[in-house]
């Protein structure tokens, strides 16, 4: 650090303890601001107006509020490190915000804005699930929350975000990743979930064409459908107890770049497939497709149904013509007879 230059030293006090120090490193493009303390530092925040890249250093603050950023005219790139930092509020002016054991609990995504923000990365946090809402960050193509406390993720939550490039999960508490319907990432190229609890995987709804690596060393799997990610080459599997004859078959249906230690636990019992049931994915289109049939079917018996009044309106027609014409002779046989009976 002896490169760094401090452009600015400002040593504010409060009740006789010093607090922030802003410096800037002249080998990044981002300022650090070391020791800021919210609120008793809240005024200095204007004299970071005009830093477009902001690593804060250590700082306390209780929420990151719309206000604070916003007091951040012209930032875009926001870092924390350190410290704590409970609470943040997206703010939609950014593109990356970046957490680092920073202790933060929540992350807070208003509904109903148009956010810029590519990249989020939070690590070492309090999270306990990916933020509510994240869908609404629509040009995110890098989402990475690692070490952190996460149990359980559901797919739907991330619905949309068809620009994720990249999304590590590593080094958390995940057990289930669940999903309710074919869930698609069509870029998605990176898909980190290793060092975590994961018991099953059911990749069979998942839709990740470009998937090219996908790291699920240290969990519990012993098997899963992975014969349907055609682009995959890069896979990591140690310390994981899988069952012998799946990864048996894995290994000689296809040779992955990362030849990690492949290991399998020989008590683990069943006939496992690479490969997803075949008419799984094709369920949507196949309910669809019975959709239409029966829509189909019950037009044919509609058609049938006019067909047969038309045709029963005919007899109808011809029973009471017959009808008639029976009463029009007996008529005319009771003229004929009252004619003999009584003739004029
Ligand atoms: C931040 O705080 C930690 C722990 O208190 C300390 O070890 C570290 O040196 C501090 N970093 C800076 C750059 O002041
Ligand atoms: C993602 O996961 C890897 C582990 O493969 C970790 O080393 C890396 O730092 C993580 N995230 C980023 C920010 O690339």
């Amino acid at each position: 650090m002896n490169t760094v230059l401090i452009l600015l030293v400002l040593a504010e006090t409060f009740n006789g303890i010093t607090s922030w120090v802003l410096e800037t490193d002249p080998e990044s493009d981002y300022s650090n601001v070391k020791n800021f303390q919210w609120t008793t530092d809240s005024s200095a925040l204007q004299k970071f107006s005009h830093l477009e890249q902001l690593h804060f250093i250590n700082a306390t603050i209780d929420t990151v509020t719309q206000n604070f950023k916003n007091q951040l005219k012209n930032c875009v790139w926001l870092k924390f490190t350190g410290g704590k930092v409970k609470t943040v509020y997206m703010n939609s002016k950014l593109s990356m915000l970046n957490l680092q054991d920073t202790s933060t609990e929540k992350v807070i995504i208003e509904p109903g804005q148009e956010y810029i923000l590519g990249t989020l990365v939070i690590s070492r946090s309090r999270l306990t699930r990916i933020p509510h809402n994240i869908n609404q960050l629509k040009q995110m193509n890098r989402l990475d929350i690692m070490d952190s406390w996460i149990e359980t993720v559901l797919l739907n939550d991330l619905d949309g975000l068809d620009n994720l490039y990249e999304i590590n999960l590593s080094g958390n508490r995940i057990r289930r990743i669940d999903s309710n319907g074919l869930i698609s990432f069509p870029k998605l190229f990176r898909l980190k979930l290793q060092n975590n609890q994961l018991q099953q995987l059911d990749t069979c709804r998942w839709s990740m064409p470009e998937l090219f690596e996908f790291l699920l060393n240290n969990n519990r799997l012993t098997h899963f459908a992975i014969g349907h990610f055609s682009s995959l080459n890069h896979l990591t599997l140690a310390s994981n107890p899988l069952n012998c004859a799946w990864l048996k078959s894995l290994v000689s249906y296809r040779s992955f770049f990362y030849h990690d230690i492949y290991t399998c636990d020989e008590s683990s019992q069943g006939d496992f497939g690479l490969h997803c049931p075949s008419n799984l994915g094709e369920s949507n289109d196949k309910n669809a497709n019975r959709d239409a049939d029966l829509t189909g079917r019950f037009q044919k018996i509609d058609t049938a149904l006019q067909k047969l009044e038309a045709k029963l309106s005919e007899q109808r027609n011809m029973v009471n013509d017959i009808i008639e014409s029976i009463y029009r002779t007996d008529v005319e046989r009771a003229f004929e007879s009252r004619r003999i009976i009584f003739p004029s």
